[in-house]
């Protein structure tokens, strides 16, 4: 049986992790690379990732390019979080008939957010006979897919509270800056109000996942303003150093309301000197379901898994655009990759 072949799409913090994963799994080639970032587009890949293991692939600036040279069963795309920016890239993809797995946090769950793109994308990937899936750590697992889970076993639901805390201390830089670590609490909300910080993008589309999955209809999802949590000590990790009174992090909250009840509550906290780390999940019903991972599970080494691990559900799946609810009872693929799957 051959090996599934993989390309990636965005070789940044995370998509470099997944090379590297990748290299090290059995059953699996990395068959090309596209990034345009210009200390990466026109050098190989190994150099990128900097390891010692010669490769004999270049990073191209075009899939376009890329695909008509090579064939892949499959894309690992990295390059942003929302979906407007992302279309035209998967859309891409889709065309060259490629499977496709986006950590792209507005694709988790599109069809709240940008309902028009994700029909679109779904009526192309089923042209294409190709499937895609946006998933990761969170959104994709922690506060979604892991909580739709957990309500398996309950005969009623009132209300479900899923809460993240984490230390971004150790977490990758573009992480740690995207969460506002090291601003001034003024450049802290300049930076999320022009956008230049994201903040965390996906708690919207993880409660819209977990009310489908239910079948609740919502009134209506909020998302409180992105607050910094503002550093009482000096705090350091390796990158960033975080004065008294900066932000350390930040804190967001996102609710799903139905008959004017809260019956969805997501609170996602990252900061550098977070002293207690967890996964939490509340669930009140019959029966009472209370979860507590700690400490947390570490987002990086999770997203990289999390991905990895979706690719032979992904080879196997049905066309179209899936979302982690649509997916087989997700789990590890540890073995050579064409265990899981006949090519
Ligand atoms: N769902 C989850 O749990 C989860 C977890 C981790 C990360 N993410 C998301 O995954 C994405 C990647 O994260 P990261 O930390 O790896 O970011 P990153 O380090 O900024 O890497 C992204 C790479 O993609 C490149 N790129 C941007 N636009 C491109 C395009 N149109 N074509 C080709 N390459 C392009 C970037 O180049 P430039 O630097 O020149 O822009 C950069 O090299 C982010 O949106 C992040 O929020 C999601």
């Amino acid at each position: 049986m051959r090996k599934i072949k993989v390309i990636l799409y965005g070789v940044g913090a995370v998509g470099s992790l997944i090379a590297k994963f990748l290299l090290e799994k059995k059953g699996i080639e990395i068959a090309g690379a596209v990034d345009i970032a210009k200390d990466k587009v026109g050098k190989d890949l190994d150099e990128v990732l900097g390891i010692k293991r010669k490769l004999g692939l270049r990073i191209s600036p075009s899939a376009d390019k890329l695909l008509s040279e090579v064939k892949a069963d499959i894309a690992i795309h990295t390059t942003s979080s929302y979906l407007k920016d992302t279309y035209p890239q998967i859309a891409s993809l889709i065309k060259h008939g490629v499977k496709v797995i986006s950590t792209c946090e507005e694709l988790s769950y599109p069809f709240h957010t940008e309902p028009e793109l994700a029909k679109k994308l779904d009526s192309l990937a089923k042209k294409h006979r190709t499937t895609v899936l946006g998933t990761g750590i969170n959104p994709g697992f922690l506060m979604d897919t892991l909580v739709i889970t957990l309500t398996a076993p309950c005969q009623k639901i009132e209300k479900i509270e899923a809460k993240r805390v984490m230390n971004a201390a150790t977490r990758r830089l573009p992480f740690q800056k995207k969460i506002g670590a090291g601003l001034t609490v003024k450049e802290f909300r300049q930076k999320i109000e022009s956008k230049q910080i994201t903040g965390h993008v996906g708690l919207e589309q993880s409660v819209a996942m977990i009310a489908d999955a239910l079948a609740w209809k919502l009134d209506k999802i909020t998302a409180d303003s992105v607050e910094p949590v503002i550093a009482r000590k000096t705090e350091e990790s390796n990158d960033i150093h975080v004065k008294v009174g900066q932000a350390a992090g930040l804190r967001q909250k996102a609710k799903g309301i139905a008959k004017n009840k809260e019956v969805i509550a997501l609170d996602f906290q990252a900061y550098i000197g977070a002293e207690e780390e967890y996964d939490a999940i509340a669930i009140k019903g019959v029966p009472n379901i209370n979860q507590k991972v700690q400490p947390c599970v570490h987002g990086d080494l999770g997203t990289i898994a999390m991905v990895v691990n979706a690719i032979p559900k992904v080879v196997k799946a049905a066309p179209g655009l899936l979302t982690m609810k649509d997916l087989p009872v997700p789990s590890a693929a540890l073995e050579d990759m064409r265990k899981y799957v006949s090519l």
